[in-house]
């Protein structure tokens, strides 16, 4: 089911050794080697993290989560809506954007959205939205795009899934322009209260995918190896350090917004989300 086509070269993208571009329903596949990425798919999905690879994204936003994933949302739009009024925003990078569920607000920031994912299944969905100027299959950390293509990059909840994060972070430098900047949303999990749920429940650490679980200082070190500035840290979400538990809890918006109020002045740094603003 794959075709041939020629890449579009006004494109941000761009494909690997001058070869004509191998498309999947259109959506062209920007990696050196595509067996390789689908067999760790496919080996990913049969050691039981299958939930990962092809539940639909969109329904996080009316789990129990909801509350706080609105709340990381308006902080994004925040820091665009700021950026924007600044900067002239042509092109902006929705780096493993999955089903593209942020494609419907993120598009009001920038002339251009673009979207990558490794993911065929998640592509064909955000494809589909007919939100994004292009929507590709590309490895971040081998990136099919030259230095300097974008001028901002949304890269949420991404990091945390890739073995070579450092490569990763070369890579978002590399292709973000200069005085550009790029939106990291990481899990603060390897802070001691979201440490202490995986003690609690450790069988969650055999379904999750993260294979990393940053604190603030150990990410701050890695974005500034990767040469870039540090503009701001946000913390947002604090909870119960017990998976089941908090996600019951945090259903409640009044107890999302009290965790919240009382989080941010007696345990700042055990937050459950972070955001870095990171400036190339
Ligand atoms: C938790 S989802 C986040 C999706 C989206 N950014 C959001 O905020 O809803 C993580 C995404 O990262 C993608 N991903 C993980 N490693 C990747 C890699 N090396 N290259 C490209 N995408 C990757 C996954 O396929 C998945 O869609």
């Amino acid at each position: 089911m794959s075709e041939n086509i020629k890449f579009n070269k006004v494109s941000p993208f761009c494909c690997f050794g001058g070869k004509e571009t191998e498309c999947f329903e259109s959506i062209p596949i920007l990696v050196r080697n595509y067996a390789d990425i689908r067999s760790h798919i496919e080996d990913a999905k049969v050691n039981g993290k299958k939930e990962w690879y092809e539940s639909s994204q969109e329904a996080i936003w009316s789990g129990p989560y909801r509350h706080h994933l609105l709340k990381r949302k308006e902080y994004v739009q925040h820091i665009l809506k700021n950026y924007a009024a600044k900067n002239t925003i042509n092109s902006l990078l929705d780096l493993g954007c999955g089903d593209g569920a942020n494609f419907k607000w993120l598009k009001n920031y920038a002339e251009n959205l673009y979207g990558s994912d490794y993911n065929i299944a998640r592509l064909v969905r955000a494809k589909n939205r007919n939100i994004a100027k292009e929507v590709v299959l590309a490895d971040v950390t081998d990136y099919a795009a030259n230095e300097g293509a974008f001028d901002v990059i949304f890269f949420n909840h991404v990091l945390e899934h890739i073995p070579d994060d450092t490569k990763a972070l070369s890579e978002v430098h590399r292709v973000l322009k200069k005085g550009g900047i790029c939106i990291l949303g990481i899990p603060n999990e390897g802070a001691f209260w979201w440490q202490l749920a995986y003690k609690l429940q450790p069988n969650s650490l055999k379904t999750t995918d993260h294979v990393h679980f940053y604190t603030i200082k150990s990410i701050s070190e890695k974005i500034k190896a990767a040469g870039f500035t540090i503009k701001e840290i946000k913390r947002l979400g604090w909870g119960i350090p017990h998976w089941d538990l908090d996600s019951r809890l945090r259903g409640y918006k009044i107890l999302d917004d009290l965790f919240e109020f009382f989080g941010k002045i007696f345990i700042p740094n055990q937050a459950s989300s972070l955001y870095f603003i990171i400036e190339k």
